[in-house]
């Protein structure tokens, strides 16, 4: 089964979210509607809603995080789930325990949901196929397959900055080739009904058959953010970049860095995104990352308010979890 047919069920609700990939609109718009709903809780004196109590969440995080993994835990606390934060790098699959006894021993001890990171792409749809019947995985990234929630945290962003999705104009900047977010994004934005979806990047961060994905391609910075809405920006990620040619960081910088003077060929109100952690002077100026077109921060708050729905929703607790798709 593909990821995308594997975390419906038989009704067409969301059990587990792996993929924004084959989800139709009504699900993302529902997924955007519910974080909305949810994004005041932040802001209370208590902090806490009773959707999940009683129940148990892993973070499984096989794969350095800081804003995602915390921001789930916040989410499932916000929940008012019990949350287990297993730091693989120091657990028994490190003396040579398989993934698969791995999830089986933390099935033994009822946890309802796990929350995924993995350094290979499909390991969340791996471990989907192998979990109960009642326990949900959701997908915190693969590899460089996917990346749900940050392309939701991502869609909910540009609504409430720009809400007719259908007139948007977005930009998709940087290291296209190893970005699960990327794809997650151009998904999302597909579905969301934005017609112009742009990627820039040098030729050597462009996987092959991109336009298939229905986006126009640019290499040339100035060029691809004539006129944009969005610009969402991506890291250079270094540690999966094995045979590319490279340019030097500096010269990278000099082609493909978000500056001040670049940013003047967007629209006025243009809003600039980037899933963090950023590399200042690689991808994007300081001035820029701290400016006044920046969301960088607002991103990282309504990952919150996102996390919580999509738990919400695949543990049945929504008012209505089901978004009509087949
Ligand atoms: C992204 C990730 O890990 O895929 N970051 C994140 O989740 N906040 C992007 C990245 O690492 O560059």
């Amino acid at each position: 089964m593909t990821p995308h047919t594997i975390q419906l069920d038989q009704h067409g609700r969301l059990k587990h979210f792996l993929t924004t990939e084959g989800l139709n609109r009504q699900t993302l718009t529902s997924i955007l509607d519910y974080a909305e709903s949810f994004a005041g809780v932040s802001g209370r004196a208590v902090k806490k809603v009773p959707l999940l109590r009683g129940k148990t969440v892993a973070n499984l995080f096989f794969e350095s995080s800081t804003r995602t993994r915390t921001t789930f835990e916040l989410a499932a606390k916000r929940l008012s789930a019990d949350v287990l934060n297993i730091n693989i790098a120091t657990s028994a699959t490190n003396k040579g325990e398989t993934l698969q006894d791995t999830l089986h021993t933390l099935e033994a001890m009822h946890c309802d949901m796990f929350v995924v990171r993995h350094g290979n792409s499909g390991a969340a749809h791996f471990i989907a196929g192998q979990v109960a019947e009642n326990v949900h995985v959701i997908n915190a990234g693969d590899g460089r397959h996917a990346h749900p929630t940050q392309a939701m945290l991502d869609m909910f962003t540009i609504r409430r900055h720009k809400p007719d999705f259908e007139s948007l104009r977005v930009a998709i900047v940087g290291d296209i080739a190893h970005s699960r977010v990327a794809r997650s994004e151009i998904h999302a934005l597909n579905i969301l009904g934005v017609s112009d979806i742009r990627v820039i990047a040098p030729k050597t961060l462009i996987p092959d058959n991109i336009e298939s994905l229905g986006v126009r391609v640019f290499h040339d910075l100035t060029e691809g953010l004539q006129d944009v809405d969005v610009i969402a920006m991506l890291r250079l990620q270094r540690e999966r970049i094995k045979n590319a040619v490279l340019p030097s960081e500096e010269e990278y910088f000099r082609c493909f860095g978000l500056t001040g003077t670049r940013l003047r060929v967007a629209k006025p109100d243009v809003i600039v995104m980037h899933p963090g952690p950023i590399n200042r002077g690689i991808e994007i100026d300081s001035q820029v990352a701290d400016g006044d077109r920046s969301v960088i921060l607002q991103q990282v708050s309504h990952g919150i308010a996102i996390r919580m729905a999509v738990m919400a929703m695949v543990m049945g607790a929504a008012p209505d979890s089901s978004g009509g798709d087949n």
